[in-house]
């Protein structure tokens, strides 16, 4: 087994102590289903709560480094080297809804490269870890994205564009959905880009595909599925960190998912 480096060490130990709360609230979440006012405040706030766990972890164990975290933004640090990109809850819509899959994702650049990941499945308590070089794992077992070739025996993953989007991003999608579906054994959608990722680089999904996501969903998991011996790449070419077009997959697939992707 790999012994995690310091640095993952202290990845881990921010994501699981915001783990702890989040999954203390979602306890919470659960009863306020039937609430007239709903959950909406309540997760927001558990959702800052779970940054500001994280911010202090990172912040005090790798003091100067800089961060992107998707409710505090940017906060730029003394080490330009250095920068966390942090996620501390992928999957809101499944926890506002009390569906018991979502994620905490923490992602490490180093000189403007993807260096390390960190992924937590917080209800099934399982800790995705990759640095470079280091390969990809699931507490002590390496992970290696799975061996399918034939896009006719894959089962892929994909998001939803939903309520508020463009008719032009909706009917990109229902485009592309209609090429790969007759294609492939399965699509689904299950609500988290970090854990979908985590996913391709266990083996389960052969491949996952999403438009239009941000840096924080997909940094830590484009590690994940790069060190399992998977390609991530951007859809049409461009910086996939910038874009959020994402495409992962085994080096044999990508290509295949890809053609059906740009025939629409
Ligand atoms: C969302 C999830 C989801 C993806 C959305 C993201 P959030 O992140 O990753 O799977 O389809 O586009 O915004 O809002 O739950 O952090
Ligand atoms: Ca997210
Ligand atoms: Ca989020």
């Amino acid at each position: 087994m790999s012994r995690p480096s310091p640095l993952i060490t202290v990845m881990i130990k921010a994501a699981r102590a915001a783990g702890r709360g989040l999954a203390r609230d979602f306890g919470e979440v659960e009863n306020l289903q039937v609430s007239k006012k709903g959950p909406g405040d309540f997760v927001t706030n558990a959702d800052h709560r779970a940054e500001e766990v994280i911010y202090a972890e990172l912040s005090k164990a790798r003091p100067g480094y800089g961060f992107i975290m998707e409710e505090r933004g940017v906060v730029e640090g003394t080490d330009k080297t250095n920068r966390f990109i942090v996620d501390p809850l992928d999957g809101t819509l499944n926890f506002m809804h009390g569906i018991p899959h979502f994620a905490v994702s923490i992602g490490h650049v180093r000189e403007g490269v993807l260096n390390a990941g960190v992924v937590y499945d917080v209800i099934r308590g399982d800790i995705y870890w990759a640095e470079r070089g280091q390969g990809t794992w699931l507490e002590n077992r390496r992970l290696r994205v799975a061996s399918r070739i034939k896009l006719s025996q894959a089962v892929l993953a994909t998001g939803t564009p939903f309520i508020g989007h463009s008719p032009e991003r909706h009917k990109k999608f229902s485009d592309e959905m209609a090429a790969l579906t007759p294609e492939t054994t399965g699509i689904r959608r299950f609500g988290s880009a970090a854990l979908d990722l985590a996913f391709v680089a266990a083996g389960r999904f052969d491949g996952f595909w999403e438009r239009h996501l941000k840096s924080w969903d997909i940094a830590a998991g484009i590690v994940l599925v790069r060190e399992a011996g998977g390609v991530v790449e951007e859809i049409d070419g461009g910086d996939v960190l910038e874009t959020g077009n994402v495409l992962a997959a085994n080096p044999s697939l990508t290509p295949k998912i890809r053609s059906k992707l740009k025939s629409v």
